[in-house]
């Protein structure tokens, strides 16, 4: 593919910068030298301003029964361009989205709906959908152990019905790490509809980009400093600003959707980091942090109430080494935050629910080890020192109380994520959180063990991985069974 890159900065006329949002873009799956929908009409002016803050667009309900959202999902290849205003650099993605959208479109529903979703699969290869976090049928999870992908050409229909409040997403399970990464994933956001209401929502989809997007990925050669790939995105877009009003309560709910790139949130005295939900919903207590570290499949909902006084700032990556130890560097900006208006903050969360829950004490025990293994220089990552799918398949019988101790015995972190059941977190080394918390993705520190307890109430195979994707693709990931 080649680089055409016009750095007509001066002439910031044109169509915004936003990549391939245009309608009817993404129906090209034959054209290997068509570079997207940008330059269909010959050469573009890249106008290089900052971008305002748009989508994720919400997926249309084609269910009149409101209980029930029906959602129509069309992956499909399409190249578009992430480009980088602030350094005029683009970087070209041979790409592929659902529904043409960057992120996929948001599929919003309530406690107790049905969900119906029709995949009809155009992107030329075989893919599955897999809904991370939550609970679903086995047939509904999109694995392709104990099944098929769908083929090319073929449709496929998801139903099921979800249980529980928060913020949740999907994405392929079939060369997983491949198609997420050229951009095929979308979040999935279950309401309580007795949680009192906010001003405003943003749903804030992170990734990032390579310069060589469209090489074959290589875990060895990408663990920078940062644990990141590279260009960061939300929502497609290199730091695009947002103005909120001041006095408006914002929830914020945020997602890593990057393969294997990590985020670490820095709060300030003005914006601080007030926690009110992570994987599984809502926290007993908000929490106010001073980072957060989002690893890759990791969400987290975020409260922001700014007052005429506060200052426009933005929202900060800090560097994150997956090796441990101090990463080096400043914080990058992802999102500006602009204020306006003249009213007060106000306290956001006077009405909140707050139920106090400690920790459930560890019963000493373990049911299941999982020993996370492998290294950087030969690329063999392995759970108990097996690669998926020679994989030792541990069956506990429904209904049973599990302890499943994870621990890391390599000089990286691992994003551990179980499919179909939830894990509270026991411990970390020995330390038992803070409150009561209810996960399904849950960072790995080097040489580190963390204890978790689980309930078998979901008859299935479940995947249990690393969530940094080459290294699931690479074999590490095994299977929990839970019989009848
Ligand atoms: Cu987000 Cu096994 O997946
Ligand atoms: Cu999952
Ligand atoms: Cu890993």
């Amino acid at each position: 593919m080649t680089r055409r890159v016009l750095l007509l900065a001066s002439l910031a006329v044109g169509c915004a910068t936003e990549p391939s949002k245009r309608p009817g873009v993404g129906v090209d799956t034959d054209a290997q030298d068509d570079t997207g929908s940008a330059q269909d009409t010959g050469e573009q002016v890249i106008p290089w301003t900052q971008p305002e803050l748009l989508g994720p667009e919400v997926a249309s309900d084609l269910d009149p029964d409101p209980t029930t959202v029906q959602v129509a999902l069309t992956p499909e290849p399409v190249d578009f361009f992430i480009d980088d205003w602030r350094t005029r650099n683009r970087i070209e993605v041979a790409g592929a989205r659902y529904n043409g959208a960057l992120p996929a479109p948001l599929i919003r529903a309530s406690v107790g709906d049905r969900i119906v979703a029709d995949l009809d699969n155009r992107l030329g290869t075989p893919t599955t959908i897999h809904w991370h976090g939550l609970a679903v049928p086995f047939e509904m999870d999109g694995v392709a152990w104990m099944g098929a992908p769908v083929a090319s050409g073929d449709t496929f229909r998801y139903e099921y019905t979800v249980q529980k409040a928060g913020t949740y997403w999907y994405h392929p399970h079939f060369d997983t790490a491949a198609q997420v990464d050229r951009g095929l994933y979308g979040v999935l956001v279950v309401d309580d509809p007795d949680e009192p209401a906010f001003d405003r929502e943003l749903v804030l989809v992170l990734d990032d980009w390579r310069e060589d997007q469209s090489m074959p990925v290589d875990a060895s050669h990408v663990h920078g400093a940062h644990g990141a790939e590279g260009l960061w995105t939300v929502n497609g877009l290199v730091q695009p600003k947002v103005e909120l009003t001041a006095g408006e309560r914002v929830r914020v709910r945020l997602l890593n959707a990057s393969n294997q790139g990590y985020v670490q949130l820095v709060g300030t005295d003005d914006w601080p980091l007030v926690v009110i939900a992570r994987d599984q919903g809502r926290l007993p207590e908000p929490e106010t942090v001073d980072r957060e570290v989002l690893a890759p499949g990791d969400r987290v909902e975020l409260v922001w109430s700014p007052g005429a006084d506060t200052p426009d700032s933005a929202l900060e990556d800090a560097p994150f080494s997956l090796h441990g130890g101090a990463a080096l560097g400043d914080p990058e900006p992802l999102l500006d935050r602009i204020v306006v208006g003249e009213a007060d903050a106000v306290d956001a969360l006077a009405d909140w629910p707050v139920a106090p829950r400690s920790a459930s004490p560890d019963p000493g025990y373990t049911d299941i080890h999982y020993t996370f293994q492998g290294s950087t220089h030969t690329d063999d990552w392995m759970i108990n020192g097996e690669r998926f799918p020679d994989v030792t398949v541990e069956s506990v019988p429904f209904g049973e109380e599990l302890v499943v101790q994870v621990r890391n015995v390599s000089a990286t972190h691992h994003p551990f994520h179980l499919h179909g059941l939830h894990l509270e977190v026991l411990s970390r080394d020995g330390v038992a959180p803070e409150q009561f918390t209810d996960e399904d993705t849950v960072d790995i520190g080097l040489y580190e063990t963390i204890r978790f307890r689980t309930t078998a109430d979901n008859v299935g195979w479940w995947m249990a991985h690393c969530h940094i994707l080459p290294h699931g693709d690479d074999g590490m990931m095994t299977v929990l069974e839970v019989t009848e």
